[in-house]
């Protein structure tokens, strides 16, 4: 009992506590799982840039494809780097003893990790990089300090240096000192991508589940104008 009680508290404020550590300011993204065109990219973007080093091995290839409408022959050309089956789970190639040679820390799997990092956290997160000489990677991040991995999207958003704090926000500046592939409003589209496929990946049933939920309203209100027939028709013949 004490520890079920013990859970049940745990349930209840881990949010709170989370909340508390979370002292830094975010900049909001909007999540939208009916966009499958920009889960799409952000597949791709994910496949490109961070299965090499990051797994998500609760998710298999054809799994993925299914859900965002992505066809056999693209799912095989375009997104079958790390492996050669399209059943096979999204594992590295990377093992974890090369991650911690090369980087100290294993880098974490990221299925599940738009559940427990949301998407605000990880949309600031990867538009937070800056050049930081003192640090191994020689790149560093306010949103958290001293991070191992490297600005893997440098070459799309470019290099930034940390210009000093907004008084008024809390939220750092930044100057872009040399640009990227993309402008600023193109890598904010990008990552948002990327967060739209994170967040499907954390819950790959919510796809369905909003489908069905459209289901089960339009059923309820065919069944409330049926019974209202059905009442009108009964009390016909009592007035
Ligand atoms: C070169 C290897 C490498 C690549 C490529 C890479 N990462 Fe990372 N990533 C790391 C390492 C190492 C860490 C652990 C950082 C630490 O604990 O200091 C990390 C940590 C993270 C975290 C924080 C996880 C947590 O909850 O602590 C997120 C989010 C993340 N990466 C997202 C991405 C995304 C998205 C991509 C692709 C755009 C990507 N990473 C590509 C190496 C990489």
């Amino acid at each position: 009992m004490k520890r079920l009680l013990f859970l049940m508290s745990l349930y209840l404020f881990s949010p709170l506590c989370i909340a508390a550590g979370e002292s830094k300011p975010l900049d909001s993204v909007y999540v939208n799982l009916s966009d499958k065109a920009s889960m799409q990219r952000g597949a791709r973007l994910f496949v490109n840039y961070c299965l090499p080093c990051h797994s998500a091995a609760y998710m298999r290839y054809n799994r993925m494809a299914e859900d965002l409408d992505i066809s056999e022959q693209v799912l095989k050309e375009n997104l079958l780097f790390a492996s050669d089956k399209v059943g096979d789970l999204m594992t590295t190639n990377m093992s974890a003893k090369d991650g911690k040679k090369w980087f100290g820390v294993q880098p974490p799997d990221l299925t599940l990790v738009a559940k427990v990092r949301k998407p605000d956290w990880i949309y600031t997160y990867l538009r937070s990089f800056y050049m930081d000489e003192n640090s191994p990677s020689g790149w560093n991040n306010t949103l958290f300090e001293n991070v191992a991995m490297p600005h893997i999207l440098y070459g799309l958003q470019g290099n930034q240096r940390l210009a000093g704090t907004d008084p008024e926000t809390g939220k750092p500046e930044f100057t872009l000192v040399s640009e990227g592939s993309l402008t600023p409003e193109e890598y904010d589209a990008t990552v948002r991508d990327l967060i739209n496929f994170l967040v499907y990946l954390s819950e790959p049933v919510r796809l369905k589940r909003h489908s069905i939920g459209v289901f089960v309203i339009l059923f309820l209100l065919v069944f409330m104008i049926l019974a209202y027939l059905l009442k009108k028709e009964y009390w016909k013949d009592v007035h």
